[in-house]
């Protein structure tokens, strides 16, 4: 049997995680994050926690596993893996039809229908804050982002990350999409590949710390008028997609919408959200009491008549 560096059982494929650990420590982290490794990951996965196997005087990966099972100071530990778990990946003005479409038809006709009420939108995994910071620059860009009408919350499972776009400073790699003129207009240069964002869109963004796993933290943010949720679910198994989508669904406001990333679909969930186009942008929406009626109608009127022995069998 081949060895792991700490003397431990080789896993299958050589990932120096032993197959029954990686089961456990997969699990775990499914369930308390949503981000699922299968078994052709077992490697990436062992080169996420290797580092905090050892930072906490461990050999093997079990100990740490028990460590975030029962260890007293669990939380923090989950909070230090999920630094290490989350994909940095994000710039500005990624996907930017679906900015557009907030700040050109959804803010518009949300103050059309409710004049006085501001629209909340929800970045829920807004990583450095590339993308709540892209929505405050479209909504600039159209004269509405005062702080009064439009409130930005953006969270993230990384206080890592989070930091980060609390500071709101940027290198080049953030800027690879965004038009030079808006980089010029609401980023200033502080250094070499340095760059600090506009206090009149950094400022209104509130961040805060939100696992997506954790129904109580999707329930205390996702009753707004627009999520974005994206780019994240690509990472979840699809119970935990399912999950989180129904929760967003259940808490949306009426005719709420919902915008995930571009190679991610909610379609198979059968969630009371339908798929619409919004210029050029695709978002789910969320359907009121009708609509659901309405499309549980035509499910049945699609659905060929049942036989006798079909009935009596059923
Ligand atoms: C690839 S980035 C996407 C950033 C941005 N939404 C975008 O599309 O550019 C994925 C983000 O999801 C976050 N994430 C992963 N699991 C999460 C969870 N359970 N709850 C909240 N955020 C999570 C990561 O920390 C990371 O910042």
């Amino acid at each position: 049997m081949n060895r792991a560096p700490g003397g431990w059982p080789m896993g299958r494929d050589d990932c120096p995680i032993p197959h029954g650990t990686f089961v456990l420590l997969r699990d775990a982290i499914a369930r308390r994050t949503g981000v699922f490794f299968d078994d052709a990951k077992c490697s990436v996965l062992a080169d996420k926690l290797s580092e905090l196997v050892s930072a906490n005087g461990f050999s093997s990966f079990l100990d740490y596993y028990y460590l975030l099972q029962y260890d007293a100071a669990a939380d923090l530990h989950w909070g230090a893996l999920m630094d290490r778990l989350a994909v940095p990946e994000t710039y500005f003005w990624r996907q930017p039809e679906q900015f557009r479409a907030v700040a050109d038809f959804v803010a518009p006709a949300h103050f059309a229908s409710f004049p006085g009420r501001p629209l909340r939108i929800w970045s829920a995994a807004c990583c450095s804050g590339e993308e709540p910071i892209s929505l405050a620059i479209a909504l600039a860009e159209v004269g509405l982002m005062d702080p009064e009408r439009i409130e930005i919350r953006a969270t993230d499972a990384s206080e890592a990350l989070l930091d980060r776009a609390r500071a709101g400073i940027y290198g080049q790699r953030s800027f690879r999409q965004m038009p030079v003129h808006l980089k010029a207009r609401y980023f200033e240069q502080i250094g070499d590949d340095r760059w600090r964002v506009a206090p009149s869109v950094h400022r209104p963004i509130r961040w805060s710390r939100a696992n997506l796993a954790s129904p109580p933290d999707v329930a205390r943010y996702a009753a707004c008028d627009v999520i974005f949720c994206r780019n994240v679910f690509i990472y979840f198994n699809d119970d935990s997609i399912r999950e989180t989508a129904r929760l967003f669904s259940e808490y949306l406001s009426p005719d709420g919408f919902l915008f995930v990333g571009a190679s991610e679909s909610l379609t198979r969930f059968g969630l009371e959200l339908e798929l619409s186009e919004v210029a050029g942008a695709f978002v789910y929406v969320k359907l009121g009491r009708r609509q659901i009626v309405e499309r549980a109608a035509a499910h049945k009127a699609s659905k060929p008549p049942m036989s006798a022995i079909q009935r009596a069998a059923s």
